[in-house]
């Protein structure tokens, strides 16, 4: 038969995707002081062991302030390479692209862990220790009532944050990572210098769309010259805000034409997550909802995209790619229901029915027990 789409390898300068199956980045506070551990191994790993051609480790950021919580993974020091590259080597070792995506939450930042509110912090995250800290954004806007009200940035701290960005990235590199993701998504940082609704600035930061990008062409840029040229640089754009007046797709393909041209390779198209703590977006949410930003940023920017969110199983990302909705499929909340979600996509698109991508330790086992089955 002729090898699905979903299983076609892709090579992006220097980097080759064994198929087009990528682990969408996904935080899971469970780091100390921004240090990666076996948790991080483990939960990785079983996505390398699951048929996935690239697996991304979740928002890493760039300075302590920039955490969404206690728990985020960092790279601000060089002492937190080490454990990081334990999981990239693992990940390699599959034959699976180990990828980071690096971040900074802004107004975001300093909030409790999903699971104990997902607000501001708290008496009884106090209790626990989890201290707030101050934070900064474009503007001095708070997400909503009874969250930190941020200060603003000042113009040589944002020049500071662009060094900051690049200098995570060379620590990403040094951790064994071939691909790295800049976060431009869900109201945090970057995204709320792009969006009229959080940067309010008057300066060369702010104003015009010009101006309110200026921000995160600087940290492309920097993340670019940090990466050597053979490694590939993404980037996640809230496609649209899902506010009124907000950053639309108009906008959109603007800014990713502008990526493209100082090397980025890659829009991954998410949407939404400028207000409130979540990445809700305030429209509504079907199968496939976001690929349409991805078919039309791919066709308008000229640059390939990647798809996500609500991508649940191997036909729907297949048509999606035969549609020319995007490149690459990055599967989040259904990939933590099923680890071996690529291995079941593979299976159902009529491919690898003898188990043959599976890690052999299993596979031989699983094709074994269907021949006895069938005879
Ligand atoms: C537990 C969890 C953590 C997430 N963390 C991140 C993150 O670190 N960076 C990011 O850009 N998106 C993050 N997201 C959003 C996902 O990457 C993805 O875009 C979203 O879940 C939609 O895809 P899905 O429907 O396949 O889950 C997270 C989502 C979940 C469920």
């Amino acid at each position: 038969m002729t090898t699905p789409r979903l299983f076609q390898s892709l090579t992006i300068r220097g980097v080759v995707m064994p198929n087009r199956i990528v682990l969408a980045p996904m935080c899971q506070y469970s780091a100390k002081d921004g240090f990666a551990n076996d948790w991080h191994l483990v939960h990785l790993g079983r996505f390398a062991m699951g048929g996935f051609g690239c697996v991304m480790a979740e928002a890493t950021a760039v300075e302590p302030e920039g955490r969404i919580t206690h728990g985020d993974l960092g790279l601000w020091n060089d002492a937190q390479i080490a454990p990081l590259k334990q999981t990239s080597d693992f990940i390699r070792n599959r034959g699976v692209v180990p990828a980071i995506q690096i971040a900074h939450a802004g107004r975001k930042a300093s909030m409790q862990r999903p699971w104990n509110g997902n607000g501001p912090l708290n008496e009884s995250d106090l209790a626990r220790g989890d201290q707030p800290w101050e934070i900064k954004a474009p503007s001095a806007i708070a997400v909503d009532a009874g969250y930190i009200l941020p200060e603003e940035l000042s113009k040589a701290e944002i020049e500071q944050l662009v060094i900051r960005f690049g200098e995570a990235t060379a620590r990403a590199d040094a951790a064994g990572f071939d691909l790295v993701e800049t976060h431009g998504a869900h109201g945090y940082l970057i995204a709320s210098f792009l969006s009229p609704i959080t940067n309010q600035r008057h300066d060369s930061y702010g104003g015009d769309r010009a101006g309110r990008m200026r921000f995160a062409l600087e940290v492309a840029r920097s993340m670019r010259e940090k990466l050597p040229s053979h490694k590939a640089l993404f980037f996640r754009v809230s496609s649209v805000d899902g506010a009124e007046n907000g950053w639309s797709m108009a906008d959109t393909v603007v800014l990713a034409a502008e990526l493209r041209s100082i090397g980025v390779d890659v829009i991954d198209c998410s949407s939404g997550g400028l207000t409130g703590s979540s990445t809700t977006q305030n429209t509504k949410r079907g199968l496939g909802y976001q690929a349409p930003f991805a078919k039309e940023t791919r066709e308008v920017a000229g640059i390939p995209t990647m798809a996500v969110g609500l991508i649940l199983d191997g036909p729907q990302a297949e048509k999606l790619l035969e549609e020319g909705s995007a490149d690459l499929i990055a599967i989040g909340r259904e990939a933590l229901k099923n680890p071996h979600w690529g291995h079941d996509a593979a299976y159902s698109l009529g491919f690898d029915h003898d188990f043959g991508l599976w890690p052999e330790q299993s596979g031989w086992w699983l094709d074994k027990r269907a021949k006895a089955m069938n005879r």
